[in-house]
């Protein structure tokens, strides 16, 4: 496995790669893999196969975190991420440091935001768009610069993170980037708590608690399939509301039901329409969805 930091060195080498006519498949993150991630590569692999190559990039984006979140202390273990895809089978690990990413584009020798964005202005809005901000446009701006560095031909992006893959979606429509998404199923705990870099920062007592987002989308489920009749979304809500904040360390941010095309929300409840939430445990913000 080569290790690549320089943005210069891998754009040359996926412009070589390009010129060869070796397929690119890509995996976009921000490190502290888990078996999600590795689920990711392996989708890459299928689709490259064995004479493609699969490059994995590890990047904390500032872009995408507010003043208030936890980019400090996002986790961060590269030797064993390292270890981790060399024994997945990764061709190239990408690990540009902010100089590489973002050097020249600010006022200040170094600013950790571009003077350039490249945003999504629909599906970006409601859910975490409304609740974070910046995120969506952080997002966009690096998947962009990260698809002209790796040139993929195609990039794997996990369910979990729902929105953002829709987001994507739109991006690589709307800007005609050469590259085919695929969206991977969450990888889950037994329990059903969706795989997350976050999960690190849960107490023993917030970890039993936090399957509780999983609970709520089987209870959204059971009761679609349950009832003849959509179910109006406020009630669907209130019920799961009440659910998930009977475990004391959570709080409800957001629970969404909509459309999965628009991710407009919609007033009744049915089979198809997708449900998306953010619950904070302690100080953990998680999210979660699902297609009911
Ligand atoms: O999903 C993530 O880990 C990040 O949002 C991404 C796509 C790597 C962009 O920084």
């Amino acid at each position: 496995m080569r290790i690549v930091t320089s943005v210069s060195a891998m754009q040359r080498l996926a412009l070589q790669w390009k010129r060869r006519g070796t397929p690119i498949g890509f995996v976009p993150t921000m490190g502290y893999l888990h078996e999600g991630h590795l689920s990711l590569v392996r989708k890459a692999r299928q689709h490259v196969g064995k004479r493609g190559v699969v490059v994995v990039s590890i990047y904390v984006n500032p872009a995408q975190f507010a003043p208030t979140e936890d980019l400090a202390n996002y986790p961060r273990d590269l030797p064993r991420d390292k270890k981790l895809c060399r024994d997945a089978g990764v061709d190239v690990l990408f690990v540009p440091g902010d100089k590489q990413m973002y050097s020249g584009t600010g006022v200040s020798p170094v600013s950790l935001h571009p003077s350039t964005y490249v945003v999504e202005e629909n599906l970006s809005r409601g859910m975490e768009g409304e609740s974070r901000p910046a995120h969506f446009r952080g997002v966009t701006t690096i998947v962009a610069k990260l698809f002209h560095l790796v040139q993929p031909d195609v990039a794997v992006f996990g369910a979990k993170d729902f929105q953002q893959a829709a987001v994507v979606k739109r991006l690589v429509r709307d800007l005609n980037f050469p590259v085919k998404i695929v969206v991977a199923p969450t990888v889950r705990e037994t329990d059903g708590l969706a795989l997350s870099s976050r999960n690190k920062y849960l107490s023993a007592a917030e970890r039993e608690q936090a399957m509780v987002l999983w609970q709520s989308i089987q209870l959204a489920r059971q009761a679609v399939r349950a009832s003849r009749e959509a179910i109006p979304a406020s009630r669907l809500k209130s019920e799961l509301k009440w659910l998930i904040e009977t475990r004391p360390a959570a709080r409800v941010d957001y629970i969404e039901f909509l459309d999965p095309e628009t991710l407009l929300p919609v007033a009744r409840v049915k089979r198809g329409t997708h449900l998306a939430l953010a619950v904070f445990v302690g100080k953990t913000r998680l999210i979660d969805n699902g297609r009911l």
